[in-house]
């Protein structure tokens, strides 16, 4: 591993120090500054030429300043004559627009592919897409990662009687059937329906949840209404507890409140997105072993197949 070099950016540096750590290096040397006026400007302070380089940012909240943080760091790496350049995304941003669900609106998800391309990125390294299609959005290699053997590994150890696995919406099936087959436990679908992109109304409950421990899955909690309509939705029907389980935890305006005063039992997020304090109830599970286990299989060259047990 020593000669690939591991550069950050400012979204998430506990992420990228727990990475590098764990692959026993040092973050490579990166001096990134605000003008007045706000435009970012970057200078690498190493020499990378010819060499394999890896960038972690994930493009989460502050999205548009990580984002263009992240393209103009691929710039200056592009233009110092690397290799190759991986940018390490652990929450790709702006994934939910990807596909016209109705007319004149933007897929966001395809734009962003284009911009890391163009900006010098020569492969990705992600966790967790939104949709996992969004691969086929770039024409560059794309190692695509799950949070699912984290999160079960923390689950199983819970020692649940008779758990449920729940996706939240039509969405998260295939996330959910992963979990419960693999947990093991049995599955069920919340009927979501999105009246906007604030307000959910939960439908019917698809699956037998009584007397059982409800667990919901999903990609990213943004407002939380999806979780918590879900949770609300499954006491209802009678499950004995919740508890939520999510890779991104956008934690968007008042999410952490409400989940404060929700029936959750807990709530399971992983690192993929920094918050500098949460409540107790949530429980924060480190990615940096899966994402460093990945950037060393980049440069090595070896399979990444043993990362999806
Ligand atoms: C939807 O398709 C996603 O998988 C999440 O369920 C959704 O984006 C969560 O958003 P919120 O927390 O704002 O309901």
């Amino acid at each position: 591993m020593d000669s690939c070099l591991i550069f950050s950016g400012n979204s998430n540096l506990e992420l990228s120090k727990k990475i590098t750590a764990y692959l026993q290096k040092e973050l490579s040397s990166i001096k990134i500054y605000r003008f007045q006026d706000g435009e970012i400007c970057v200078k690498i302070e190493e020499n990378i030429r010819g060499k394999d380089v890896f960038i972690i940012q994930s493009t989460c909240p502050p999205v548009n300043e990580n984002l263009m943080e992240l393209l103009i760091i691929l710039d200056a790496l592009r233009r110092a004559s690397p290799r190759r350049i991986t940018a390490v995304i652990p929450y790709y941003g702006y994934a939910r627009q990807d596909r016209k669900d109705q007319p004149r609106v933007p897929i966001t998800a395809k734009l962003v592919a284009n911009l890391l391309v163009t900006a010098g990125a020569n492969r990705i390294l992600t966790m967790d897409l939104h949709a996992p299609q969004i691969q086929g959005f770039f024409d560059i290699p794309v190692d695509h990662l799950f949070a699912a053997p984290v999160i079960i590994k923390y689950l199983r150890e819970k020692k649940f009687k008779n758990p449920v696995i729940v996706a939240p919406d039509v969405g998260s099936v295939k996330m959910a059937r992963a979990f419960a087959k693999r947990l093991p436990g049995n599955l069920a679908i919340v009927d979501k329906r999105r009246e906007s992109p604030e307000k959910v109304e939960m439908m019917h409950v698809i699956g037998e949840v009584k007397g059982c421990e409800a667990i919901i899955v999903d990609d990213l909690i943004s407002t939380g209404n999806t979780m918590i309509e879900a949770g609300n939705a499954l006491l209802k029907n009678g499950a004995t507890e919740i508890y939520g389980c999510c890779t991104h935890p956008v934690l968007s305006g008042d999410a952490i409140e409400k989940f404060e005063k929700s029936l959750f039992k807990e709530i399971i997020i992983t690192d993929t997105i920094y918050h500098s304090s949460l409540p107790s109830k949530f429980t924060i599970l480190t990615v940096s072993e899966l994402l460093g286990e990945a950037i060393k299989s980049i440069h090595l060259e070896t399979t990444v197949s043993k990362l999806f047990i």
